[in-house]
């Protein structure tokens, strides 16, 4: 498990984030797959979004860090899945596009990232994605801040996100070797199908785990009191404050 990120858990992640894949369609829809092109979805998950590009005709590969989202993509939903690092691509000239949905935003060496995505892709290949942008889940950032730095912990050495600006995200697209296309900041709030200590449960253990087994708990609960006002209506639905950064770009050489 890699230090502030979940243990990921398939079967949670489908209950309480599953709508990451169904809101993650205009990102498949910026990629606008043609049949028989090849594509590598970086990041795939529990593979839910995968298989909608799938089903266009592409001849997908899906790739993600995590052993247990692999086995859950190959299993649920028959794709081609394995595990990789995002860091460490080891394709060559082998795609014509690259995709990647809600995955980015976990990996702050993104120069590393796009290194690999150029060096996957064909010449003119296009890379479209979209991750947290700046300003991202603010509330729940601030809320955490604040709350692990009352148990004596310095927010910034254990931040697992990276919510770039549209402008420092295309910046290293372009060092990578990409022309910007199109690059939109979108805030999207999002209803949650649950409580915000599901969300908690399901994104923020990483964070948790920097405290002792009998903290946790308390973590959170001081967590979700503290958002209850601004994040929770009076029918007791929660609602995020996301930003999306979705983008397409083209390698240049
Ligand atoms: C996101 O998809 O934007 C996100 C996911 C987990 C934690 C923070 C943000």
């Amino acid at each position: 498990m890699i230090k502030g990120q979940p243990d990921w858990n398939p079967e949670g992640y489908r209950e309480h984030a599953g709508f990451v894949a169904e809101l993650g369609e205009p990102v498949v829809q910026w990629l606008a797959p043609r049949a028989g092109e090849r594509i590598l979805d970086l990041g795939c998950g529990d593979g839910a979004l995968s298989a909608r590009l799938a089903a266009t005709g592409c001849e997908l590969v899906a790739t993600d860090a995590n052993p247990a989202f692999v086995t859950a993509a190959r299993r649920t939903h028959g794709l081609d899945a394995r595990v990789m690092d995002a860091r460490a691509l080891t394709f060559e000239g082998r795609f014509d596009a690259v995709f990647s949905n809600a995955v980015l935003h976990w990996i702050p060496a993104a120069e590393r990232v796009i290194e690999g995505v150029a060096r996957a892709l064909v010449p003119g290949g296009r890379f479209v994605g979209e991750l947290g942008g700046s300003g991202n889940c603010r509330s729940i950032v601030d809320a955490l801040r604040v709350a692990v730095e009352g148990y004596g912990l310095d927010w910034k050495a254990i931040d697992p996100w990276y919510f770039p600006t549209p402008e420092a995200y295309a910046a290293l697209l372009e060092q990578g070797g990409f022309r910007v296309e199109e690059m939109a900041s979108i805030p999207r709030p999002t209803a949650l199908p649950g409580d915000i200590t599901d969300w908690l449960q399901t994104f923020a253990t990483g964070i948790a785990a920097y405290l002792p087994a009998g903290q946790r708990a308390a973590l959170f609960a001081d967590v979700r009191e503290a958002l209850r006002d601004s994040l929770c209506d009076r029918q007791g639905r929660w609602t995020v404050d996301y930003v999306r950064l979705r983008f397409r770009a083209f390698k240049t050489g």
